[in-house]
């Protein structure tokens, strides 16, 4: 058996799985986000440790095999959160996440010290405020008496596995959103430390996603019941894992995965391609290789954020139940998603959300289905700019919150004009992470014969010629609303 453990925005979720991929047990433990302003949210890492640690004693509770069987476990990590230890390694305040929006003049500040251009060559992505580059400048500016005590910074799922271990790293999937890694060279930018005064020495060490990176402390087994002897995996960024877990492993392949954000992800062999800064561009958790990938912020958040507001005694089953009834164009009602700014093709904190061309006859479910839609088309945004940068896009497998319902999956093939691949018992991120502790234990020669054995291809959705072309003219009227909207605020 391996684990794997996928540590979220939301919740920690823990998979166990045999040698052939399947999940013989699983558990998830939730911790909250702390939003003490707007644009803020920050967690606690304790929760993290303390919610990971209680997650595995239960799920081997229920374990009736031979502990010792248990033969290794990795990690999938919400990106980019800003996690700063003392010398003692001790948490010197919460942890920024990557949907913390504050850091903006930070942004504008790295343009402005390195240049556009030169940190695009270096890290092939521009400054966004997720990125840990800003936070960190963020709290030198702003509490330079926290920042004086830092000795060193790591991503949420490292500090997890530092707490396992005793060791700190970093690997180059996660390392490469920091906005501080050579992304080519895969080695930290001492160039970009010293223009802006971070300490290269906080930068920890780093390595590939399926190298093994330490044993587990006695402590941490006996809280746990893991044996002593379980190898541990450094693991991966969450997109890179999601990646895995879905078979992206070779040129052609492409992800759309739907949680509270959203991306459009799709492989790339090689570090030469040039998108302008206009998609991410990240090492992947395969080794030697790339991904690039489009995020909309607001993605299955937007339908939370409906439910909460509109409908909060109902299950999605029955918010979504009557989508399939509503015509493509959700009677003339298009949405836009920007509730919290939006990232890809816009990279803009400020931007609102929309609800335009409101009838009196339209009913709750046509503004259900046009939510849907305004997702998938941010969504398409991302496989717009891939497509005009010469990627063929014909067949993407779908996962998370958007894969759970069908009538999403055919509004994706339609949008997207592709073939949409849904898989079964898909399990995201987290089998991606059981996948490089299976790969890095030589159970297989490579990720993609692990992907072979693991994982299995459910439904396919084919997109409808005339869905297709209705979709494209609304898909361009989608794109005027953020230029006619941005200076609303
Ligand atoms: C990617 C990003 C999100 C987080 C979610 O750049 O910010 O997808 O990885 O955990």
């Amino acid at each position: 058996y391996v684990i794997g453990v996928d540590l979220g925005t939301s919740a920690v979720k823990i998979l166990l799985v045999n040698q052939h991929g399947d999940v013989v047990l699983s558990v998830s433990k939730p911790y909250p986000i702390i939003n003490e302003k707007t644009g803020y949210s920050e967690q606690n890492p304790k929760d993290w440790v303390e919610q990971t640690t209680t997650g595995l004693f239960e799920l081997l509770k229920g374990f009736d095999g031979n502990i010792e069987a248990i033969e290794g476990i990795s990690f999938s990590g919400q990106m980019h959160g800003l996690v700063l230890l003392d010398e003692n390694n001790e948490v010197l305040r919460p942890a920024i996440l990557w949907n913390d929006t504050r850091t903006t003049a930070e942004c504008q500040r790295i343009y402005e010290v390195v240049g556009e251009k030169r940190l695009l060559d270096i890290t092939k992505n521009p400054a966004l405020e997720g990125f840990t580059l800003p936070k960190l400048l963020w709290v030198k500016d702003h509490e330079p008496q926290v920042f004086s005590k830092v000795i060193t910074f790591v991503l949420p799922k490292d500090y997890l596995r530092y707490k396992i271990t005793g060791k700190l790293q970093m690997e180059y999937s996660d390392a490469a959103g920091t906005l501080l890694m050579d992304v080519s060279k895969k080695e930290w930018s001492t160039e970009i430390c010293e223009l802006l005064g971070i300490e290269p020495s906080c930068c920890p060490p780093l390595v590939p996603s399926h190298s093994e990176v330490g044993k587990i402390t006695a402590e941490f087994a006996e809280a746990t019941g893991l044996s002593k002897s379980t190898r541990i995996f450094a693991g991966g960024a969450d997109n890179a894992c999601g990646a895995i877990g879905s078979g992206i492993l070779e040129d052609g392949k492409t992800l759309c995965s739907i949680g509270t954000s959203g991306v459009v992800l799709s492989y790339e062999a090689s570090d030469d391609k040039d998108f302008g800064g206009k998609v991410h561009y990240f090492n992947h958790g395969a080794p030697n290789s790339f991904y690039t990938m489009g995020v909309t912020l607001a993605a299955g958040y937007s339908l939370t954020w409906f439910k909460d507001t509109f409908a909060r005694d109902e299950s999605f089953d029955r918010l979504l139940a009557d989508v399939g009834s509503v015509p493509v164009g959700s009677n003339g009602l298009l949405f836009t998603p920007y509730l919290v700014g939006e990232r890809t093709p816009h990279a803009d904190a400020s931007i609102r959300a929309s609800f335009i061309g409101i009838d009196s006859s339209h009913q709750r479910r046509d503004f259900v289905r046009a939510v849907l839609e305004g997702i998938t088309f941010s969504l398409n945004e991302s496989i717009h700019i891939f497509r005009e940068n010469g990627k063929r896009i014909d067949t993407i497998v779908s996962i998370g919150g958007g894969a759970l319902n069908d009538d999403w999956l055919q509004i994706q093939a339609d949008i997207f004009d592709a073939k949409i691949i849904r898989l079964k018992s898909e399990q995201g991120p987290g089998m991606g992470a059981a996948m490089l502790a299976a790969y890095g234990c030589g159970w297989f020669d490579s990720l993609k014969d692990c992907a072979n054995e693991f994982l299995k291809e459910d439904r396919q959705f084919q997109p409808n010629k005339s869905n297709v072309q209705k979709y494209k003219k609304l898909f361009s009227i989608y794109q005027d609303v953020y230029t006619q909207t941005k200076d609303m605020n």
